[in-house]
């Protein structure tokens, strides 16, 4: 995979030119479908089938009379061979997506529309990403489970299941009822689950959703791995006619049975559209917590009353989507493994992988963990890789598409000796170590305090440096600032001038800008003019240091990728910091008002406020597309934050101001759609040449 994946916009999806395209990215998905169903290594991530989805969808509505019979538009996704034989007392229907606000909001109206009045309340529960079944129960004894399969007819999984924590063997009264609901593994039971195969000689499961769909489908397995139930459906519950989803649910909670609203993600109720958005970006920011997988939060209808208007299409019901969240898993191709070495001697693997968006973000590396883990999973270079981002964690691989794999690929060999500096690894704990700790990076990182761009420390060579170090007089960049001038002195070739002067052009760089002192501390993702941006945007090293990875993403040129690496760094960084601070060293950008006061000036008081600084002293979100007269893109966007603003590349919901010039494409459409503020480049160009000539626009003079 060269380019960056496609990011699923099914609004937006382009229709197939041709009927063979059609064709085959119907048979890719039914593949990718089969696969997935009989819980085999995933032959295709969720955002690309989604995306594809979209593709289909998109060109069945151009040419209706392209429309084949077995589209995945048209039918639940069927499990190719492992369709069984346990026809279903009613279809298990799937469900249909949607991935923003706007979608929806538009879900909603229609669904109004289609019952002609307003949709009575909606439940809002967590998307488990595991394996549906159904579980009949008689007399209150379980009689038997099956998968979906294609959704007529499933497999019999009756004994696999009857370890299932959350599904009784008999529920606490005799009822005769079917519960259907989604069979997973819990993120400590996968890692159980990975330990017991590994041991009995088998690779480790890609992921818990694989884990728990080839544990289900397994029929003698020499171990038994844990797996979990959540129910959220029930048909034929007697007297259940007339109950609401919820009402439902908690009666079949009530006979033992776990539920999606029992789980920690719980059930909200909700009357209102805005409502439901509240609940499922709260479901959103709960993802990762969970102690489970989830992809998505699924709203329905919750009175049977308009459930029954609304009705289901083939595939899927009309009173109930998922709200699908951003995919946490993708597949990218693994190019090298780099072997790290921290500043405290800890060597760790690192993945690079070619560009893909994952969880909304672009990821570029990840991580392998330790050694044990990556020659475990025996991922290599030129393998295809399952990348995992959940929430702001950094991204990590979690196994390799093994059917994928190249005849030659090589296995990868860990280091027999340290990387940095040759010396002795102690391999005694999980994370590897070099035995020279601190100090086998002391060189490296003490060259580049003392280096021309960062604090310009003359006569601090790599001669010197190393002279320090092996008279153990500095591990660190702060212990410069406690040098005793005459031990100084009585190093090789060192003499009382030397040793002065080098003292004092240590002492007189105590004085530099921050931005010399935050580039000599060698933030990972950071250079010389990044540091200088970080420093002019805080002003203070305590602003920048108590800086929120969402407050970081405000600086030009930080997305969530470097924010997440630059916070890490800085809770890494923060003793030395601190020693510096101690000594003296200066940790101010000279002529900077650090931005909380800027904030608060411009809340306080109308005149502090730039043109694009809201009411309250934020700044407001811009998307500049197309040209602005007189500017390069970059000056556009430097223009933005020049102004007051943040200047970001996509349009959303979040866009506070769309400015729009020549060329503009799909963004200023997009702004137009969702009626944002739209302003012409000419009369932005305008405005920034107003602010430059020392004038106070605002932004409604133009
Ligand atoms: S309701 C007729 N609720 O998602 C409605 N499905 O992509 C049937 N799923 O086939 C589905 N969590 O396997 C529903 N809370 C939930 C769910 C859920 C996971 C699965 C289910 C379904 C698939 C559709």
């Amino acid at each position: 995979m060269s380019e960056i994946a496609p990011v699923v916009d099914a609004a937006h999806a382009a229709p197939f030119e041709s009927t063979d395209d059609y064709r085959e990215a119907i048979e890719r998905m039914r593949a990718a479908a089969a696969a997935y169903y009989a819980g085999e290594d995933i032959v295709m991530d969720d955002a690309t089938y989604d995306a594809l989805f979209a593709r289909v969808a998109a060109t069945e509505a151009v040419h209706p009379d392209w429309a084949a019979a077995d589209s995945p538009t048209e039918v639940v996704a069927a499990g190719g061979g492992v369709v069984g034989d346990v026809v279903h007392s009613t279809p298990m229907l799937s469900l249909g997506n949607v991935f923003d606000e706007d979608e929806l909001r538009v879900w909603a109206a229609r669904l109004e529309k289609v019952i002609g009045r307003p949709v009575a309340g909606f439940t809002v529960e967590p998307k488990i990403d595991g394996m549906a079944i159904a579980a009949r129960y008689v007399d209150g004894t379980l009689v038997q489970v099956a998968t979906r399969g294609d959704g007529q007819a499933g497999e019999d999984v009756t004994a696999q299941a009857r370890a299932v924590a959350g599904l009784p063997g008999e529920l606490r009264r005799p009822v005769t009822v079917e519960v259907r609901g989604e069979v997973f593994m819990t993120d400590d039971d996968f890692t159980k689950a990975n330990e017991l195969r590994v041991a009995h000689g088998g690779a480790p499961f890609a992921n818990p959703r694989n884990a728990a769909a080839g544990t289900l489908r397994a029929q003698d397995r020499a171990y038994v791995a844990p797996l979990s139930f959540l129910a959220y459906a029930v048909h034929d519950l007697p007297e259940g006619e007339g109950l609401t989803h919820s009402a439902a649910m908690a009666a079949i909670a009530d006979l033992g049975v776990t539920t999606t609203a029992g789980s920690p993600a719980g059930m909200p109720q909700c009357t209102t559209v805005d409502e439901l958005v509240t609940a499922v970006t709260a479901l959103g920011a709960l993802r990762g917590k969970l102690g489970f997988d989830i992809d998505g939060a699924v709203v329905k209808a919750d009175a049977p009353a308009d459930r029954d208007a609304a009705g289901s299409s083939s595939r899927a019901p009309r009173w109930a989507t998922a709200f699908k969240f951003p995919a946490d898993t993708r597949t990218s191709t693994l190019t090298a493994i780099e072997v790290q070495v921290g500043r405290t001697g800890v060597i760790t693997p690192v993945a690079v992988i070619a560009p893909v968006q994952v969880g909304g973000v672009v990821v570029t590396s990840a991580t392998l963990h330790n050694f044990d883990d990556l020659v475990r999973r025996d991922v290599r270079v030129g393998d295809t890789v399952f990348v995992r981002r959940a929430g702001e964690v950094i991204p990590e691989i979690t196994g390799a598409k093994l059917d994928e794999r190249a005849a030659d690929a090589v296995a990868f060999t860990p280091p027999e000796f340290c990387p940095r500096c040759g010396g002795e690894i102690d391999r005694s704990q999980k994370r590897w170590r070099c035995m020279q700790g601190r100090a086998c990076g002391a060189g490296e990182s003490l060259a580049y305090f003392a280096a021309r761009d960062s604090m310009d420390i003359e006569g601090l060579g790599d001669k010197v440096i190393r002279l320090l170090i092996a008279a153990g007089m500095v591990t660190d960049p702060a212990d410069l600032f406690t040098l005793d001038v005459e031990a100084v002195a009585q190093l090789d070739r060192m003499g009382a001038t030397s040793a002065g002067k080098l003292l004092a052009n240590i002492e007189a760089s105590k004085a530099q800008p921050m931005s010399r002192v935050l580039t000599g501390l060698g933030v990972r993702m950071t250079g010389r003019s990044m540091s200088r941006r970080l420093a002019r945007h805080f002003g203070t090293m305590d602003e920048l240091t108590g800086a929120t990875v969402e407050q970081l993403q405000n600086v030009e040129g930080v997305g969530p990728e470097r924010a997440t690496t630059i916070a890490a760094e800085l809770v890494e960084l923060a003793p030395i910091i601190a020693k510096l601070a101690g000594h003296g060293v200066n940790m101010v950008e000279p002529g900077i008002v650090p931005a909380s006061e800027r904030a608060a000036a411009a809340a306080t008081d109308p005149s502090e406020r730039l043109p694009l600084h809201n009411e309250d002293g934020s700044q407001m979100i811009v998307v500049v597309t197309g040209s602005v007269p007189g500017l390069t893109r970059n000056e556009g966007n430097e223009a933005v934050e020049r102004l007051g603003g943040k200047s970001s590349g996509s349009v959303s919901k979040k866009t506070q101001l769309v400015v729009v010039g020549d060329g503009a494409g799909s963004k200023a459409a997009k702004a137009e759609e969702l009626g944002l503020r739209i302003m012409p480049s000419d009369r932005f160009a305008a405005l920034l040449a107003a602010h430059d000539a020392g004038e106070s626009p605002t932004l409604d003079d133009f």
